[in-house]
């Protein structure tokens, strides 16, 4: 596994991220333990998890497997703002909120600083002074290295990264967004803001929960239990996928990976990865087994025409001024001046 500039920053993390989002849950933690040394084992330096999964397990099964471990050989990235408590401010990004989550996944993860600490969605409540201003003290104690965000719209981090640049403070470097060959309206603001700006992007459900691996041939709504669409408490988001372009995608996910020898999962996370502003896509599995055939989605490329052919056929119904016309359009008017 190769390794990549993490954005602007002089960090470096490897182009797949490990998600740990099934530790605790769907993955016990023997089986989380044998992933993560699995993963580290092929390369792999760059983590993700966040406080609320698995209520804190997650970050505790990390936490586990780093003792006896050199801490420094990793990249770890975690992230608060969802509800970790009943009381009014056990939820946000106010500053009481974010101190005690950072000082809780300190101590679950066994660790003393933490690489990426990543707001995990829009705080609507709070002033973006207070977390950003929380968040530079973070890192200038010594208790973060770096910000980051997830979920945010493209103008939300713009106007946080202008608020930090006029005060003078650490900056968000990365953004975590929801990405994949379904689900591609990411590319109108963020994924354009992120190549302007240089921010590192860390795209989650590179596999749309699964979807893209095939292994729904039956129909997303007949998903047996066991698999994270058929155990999933919204079951009506993942039926929301099952429509035509879902399924041209699916049929030409599996032609490719005829043509190339590659599983639907490698080819639909190779075209993630093929992205230029893409950092490293977030892989989840539940055993080795997945993690294995998720592994194999780096070292080798999509050729143009396939690429070109996925792009077409995963294209979203957008209008001007987001279409290719006005990119063409654009293009040309530069080049006649
Ligand atoms: N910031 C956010 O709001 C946010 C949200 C979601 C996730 N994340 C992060 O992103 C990571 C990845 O997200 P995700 O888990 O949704 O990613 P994903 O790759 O879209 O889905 C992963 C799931 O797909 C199935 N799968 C994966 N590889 C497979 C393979 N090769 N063959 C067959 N099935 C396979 C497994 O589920 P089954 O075995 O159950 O089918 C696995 O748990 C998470 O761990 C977390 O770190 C962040």
């Amino acid at each position: 596994m190769q390794v990549k500039k993490f954005g602007k920053t002089g960090l470096l993390v490897s182009e797949l991220c490990l998600g740990t989002m099934t530790f605790g849950w769907q993955a016990d933690e023997g089986t989380s333990h044998e992933i993560l040394d699995r993963f580290t084992g092929n390369g792999g330096i760059f983590i993700d998890t966040a406080d609320v999964y698995s209520e804190g397990r997650s970050e505790e099964i990390i936490g586990r497997w780093l003792k006896g471990r050199d801490r420094e050989s990793v990249v770890i990235a975690t992230k608060a703002r969802f509800r970790t408590e009943k009381h009014p401010n056990g939820v946000g990004l106010s500053r009481k909120h974010l101190i005690s989550a950072v000082n809780a996944s300190l101590k679950r993860l066994s660790t003393d600083y933490i690489d990426i600490l990543q707001v995990h969605a829009w705080d609507p409540l709070t002033p973006l002074e207070e977390t950003f201003g929380t968040l530079n003290s973070l890192v200038e104690e010594g208790l973060i290295r770096y910000i980051g965000v997830s979920n945010y719209r493209a103008w939300q981090f713009e106007k946080a990264l202008q608020l930090c640049r006029s005060r003078g403070w650490h900056e968000p470097v990365s953004i975590q967004p929801h990405y994949n060959v379904i689900v591609r309206a990411t590319e109108f603001e963020i994924l354009p803001m992120a190549l302007a700006e240089n921010i590192a992007v860390m795209p989650w459900s590179p596999l749309a929960g699964g979807v893209l691996t095939g292994k729904y041939a039956d129909g997303i709504s007949r998903a047996i239990k066991g698999t994270r669409i058929g155990d999933s408490s919204t079951p009506e988001y993942y039926r929301g996928l099952e429509n035509e372009r879902t399924s041209r995608i699916l049929s030409l996910l599996s032609r490719i990976s005829g043509e190339t020898g590659k599983t639907m999962a490698q080819v639909a996370l190779n075209w993630v990865i093929s992205n230029p502003a893409v950092t490293a896509p977030i892989i989840g599995a539940r055993n080795v087994k997945q993690l294995e055939d998720n592994l194999g989605s780096v070292g080798w490329k999509l050729t143009e025409e396939q690429m070109s052919e996925i792009n077409n056929t995963s294209r979203m119904d957008v209008t001007y001024p987001y279409d290719q016309r006005a990119e063409d359009q654009q293009q040309r008017d530069r080049t006649l001046t």
